[in-house]
């Protein structure tokens, strides 16, 4: 529930600048972006980082996402491929991370990039979030803002549901438009290849670069709660997939369902339905019972969907 002591900050200068102080200091900041609301720390500094983690409830082996506000950032601190470019100058700022090689030297806490010699790095699509990136003068390390393990925030007070008086701050933007996390190319081998899928379907990035983006993730390296198999889980058993409604269960359709409880998108819009993802997710959850998903189509964004679908859906 809502946590009285929980400070939302406005994303106007004052905001912008409170929010940058309280970073600056080593505290955290749940921050918006056109995906979901991240958690962020000063990337710089490892107590700092320890905290997200701790936060989070989160195991320490996952790396986080460190967040620019420009190529030239980036530039600074990865060695960014010819593919990197491409892929840069077309979609950022907007839900794409890159893991490119880390420059040596680069100022990262390690425990960013759980000791890896990668780094995952993206700009995101939020004028506040930006500005605060420029005034704080210093790259953030962001995971999604929820509990680990829970469903992804995509407004302020999910945030504040779930994590509470365990943030300093939480600049308010209103709902993320796009709704699921940004989608992970990794850049650190001789193939493209989709580490998550997310908010950037993976047929307009091959369209992009004109070579297929490999699909398979290594199953040897599980480096993301992205990859754990129960994520993104409501306290409710989730069943996909579903043509009808059992007794008690609370129905989310997509398109025309006539007994849905809810609707992703009854114009069966894909970005709409990611969009409305978590939200729907996070009401579902607090009228209980169990969840039930009518079928979505594997295509575009859908496969962001069913991935997060899968794992809110996972034995536990
Ligand atoms: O949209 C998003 O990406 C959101 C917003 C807040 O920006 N962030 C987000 O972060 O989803 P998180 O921590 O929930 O997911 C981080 C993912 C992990 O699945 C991890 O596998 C991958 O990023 N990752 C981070 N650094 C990596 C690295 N060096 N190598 C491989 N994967 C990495
Ligand atoms: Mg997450």
């Amino acid at each position: 529930m809502n946590d009285l002591s929980t400070l939302f900050l406005s994303p106007d200068r004052e905001g912008i600048a409170r929010a940058a102080e309280i970073l600056g200091s080593g505290g955290l900041v749940a921050v918006p972006t056109e995906t979901v609301y991240g958690l962020a720390a000063d990337a710089t500094n490892d107590l700092a980082v320890a905290k997200v983690f701790e936060a989070k409830g989160r195991p320490q082996f996952n790396p986080l996402i460190v967040h620019l506000p420009d190529l030239k950032a980036a530039e600074s601190l990865a060695d960014i491929p010819a593919m990197g470019h491409a892929l840069a100058s077309a979609f950022w700022p907007g839900p794409l991370t890159l893991v490119l090689p880390q420059k040596s030297g680069a100022p990262i806490s390690p425990l960013v990039s759980a000791g890896l010699d990668s780094i995952a790095i993206r700009i995101p699509a939020n004028t506040a979030t930006c500005a605060l990136l420029r005034r704080l003068g210093r790259p953030i390390a962001a995971p999604s803002a929820n509990p680990s393990g829970r469903i992804s925030p995509t407004t302020a007070q999910h945030v504040a549901d779930g994590l509470g008086d365990r943030v300093d701050g939480i600049l308010d933007c209103g709902h993320c438009s796009v709704g699921v996390e940004s989608t992970i190319i990794g850049l650190t081998g001789d193939q493209a290849a989709l580490l998550r899928p997310g908010g950037l379907p993976v047929e307009v990035i091959e369209r992009c670069i004109g070579v297929p983006v490999r699909r398979k993730i290594a199953q040897d390296k599980v480096t993301a709660p992205g990859q754990m198999s129960s994520h993104y889980a409501p306290r409710a058993r989730v069943r996909l997939n579903a043509e009808t409604k059992q007794p008690g269960e609370i129905l989310i359709g997509f398109g025309q369902i006539p007994d849905a409880d809810l609707n992703l998108s009854v114009a069966s819009d894909l970005t709409e339905a990611a969009a409305n993802l978590f939200a729907t997710l996070h009401k579902a959850d607090r009228m209980g019972g169990p969840i039930a998903f009518a079928p979505i189509p594997e295509t575009g964004l859908g496969l962001a969907i069913n991935d997060r679908l899968k794992r809110a859906a996972a034995p536990r």
